[in-house]
């Protein structure tokens, strides 16, 4: 009972600080339960908003939506299940809430996967963000945070990689991105639009609570939740995809941002359009390149041992070393990231810890 009270006492101390600040936003958050947009979520809670979720759980689970609660301390979290192509569902949210600006994670985002099904990419991805700019039109919405990806910049011809370099895509799923980039660039010149374009480089980590984090269903394509499912022995050893890259140990360099960081981007994001209706595109990382058997130590040190690993043939597609160029995000949002590689592999831990059965 003496928790109840504490949970009813917080959300009411929440309301009355809601009721003062009268701007409070709505934002609607395509994708919100999922790994970026569940950080993302308690985010903005965190800086005031208020927060609808639309989410089919295709890549999610919905008990997130009760660990948001918790971590938020707030009684209820409002999400509708189903998905950006449901037009029908989209116009039910804006009639049913008074939605200031939207943060449209909602995407499917596997590289081999996207080579394999092609046309789900184009229509839950393209598709997906045109049925969502249909409805915003409708409603009246300017200002839109889209979760792009560096994957837009292809194979780059220079690192750091900033924000002028060419686009270009290698897979589908990159295709999706570009294109979606180059929709977003053309509606903003024929109607007073604003968007931010958040170029992500390696999202990593976990919520520092351990009750949020990446829970991918199958066996994980990403390097950090396959070295996390080695170090709680699900699977066997890492594969290094290829040692004989031109970089610091011959492994493929990435540039890994804690995702508490890049949640705290699209919040930046979000409030820049709100008050100067000024659009921007910006890498968010941390401009710093760690390799693979960089990551897999730091993940040891976590864990408290060393990791297995074998060297493997290099995997098709990749590049060498991607890195960002961080100084727009600065300029422009005040971007800069709190946290280090390892506060990223201490949170991992944490969560796969929460999760495992006792
Ligand atoms: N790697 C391994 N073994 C694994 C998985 C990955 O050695 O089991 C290596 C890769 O070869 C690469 C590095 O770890 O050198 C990072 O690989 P990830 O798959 O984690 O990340 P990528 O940089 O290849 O791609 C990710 C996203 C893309 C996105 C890109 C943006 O998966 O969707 O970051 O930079 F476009």
């Amino acid at each position: 009972m003496g928790q109840r009270s504490d949970r009813q006492l917080d959300h009411c101390t929440r309301s009355i600080a809601s009721a003062d600040n009268q701007m409070a936003q709505k934002i609607l958050l395509t994708g919100g339960a999922g790994y970026i947009g569940s950080h993302t979520y308690v985010a903005l809670i965190e800086a005031g908003f208020e927060v609808v979720i639309l989410d089919n759980f295709s890549n999610s689970n919905p008990s997130v939506l009760i660990r948001l609660g918790q971590i938020t301390r707030q009684n209820q979290v409002i999400c509708y299940e189903g998905s950006v192509l449901d037009k029908a569902l989209l116009a039910q949210i804006f009639t049913e809430h008074d939605i200031s600006a939207v943060i449209h994670f909602a995407a499917l985002k596997a590289v081999g996967e996207s080579v394999e099904q092609p046309l789900a990419y184009f229509s839950t991805n393209i598709t997906g963000l045109l049925c969502l700019f249909e409805t915003i039109k409708t409603a009246g919405i300017k200002h839109l945070v889209f979760s792009s990806s560096a994957t837009v910049y292809g194979e780059p011809e220079e690192v750091p990689i900033s924000e002028t370099a060419p686009l270009q895509f290698t897979n589908p799923y990159g295709f999706t991105k570009v294109a979606s980039e180059q929709i977003l660039t053309q509606a903003a010149a024929a109607d007073p639009w604003a968007f931010g374009v958040l170029r992500y480089f390696n999202p990593a980590g976990a919520h520092p609570s351990g009750l949020i984090g990446e829970d991918p269903f199958d066996i994980p394509n990403n390097l950090m939740p396959y070295i996390a499912k080695v170090a709680s022995g699900a699977l066997p050893h890492l594969n290094v995809f290829g040692n004989d890259y031109d970089t610091r140990d011959g492994t493929g360099e990435r540039d890994y941002i804690h995702v508490c960081d890049l949640a705290q981007g699209h919040v930046l994001s979000l409030q820049k359009l709100l008050s100067t209706h000024e659009g921007h595109v910006v890498n968010l990382g941390t401009g710093q390149a760690y390799s693979v058997l960089e990551m897999n130590a730091a993940y040891g040190e976590a864990v408290g041992r060393d990791l297995p690993y074998v060297i493997a043939p290099r995997r098709p597609g990749d590049v060498p070393t991607c890195l960002a160029d961080v100084r727009k995000a600065k300029k422009v949002l005040g971007f800069e990231t709190q946290f280090g590689l390892a506060d990223m592999c201490q949170s991992s831990w944490n969560w796969i810890e929460t999760q495992a059965p006792s």
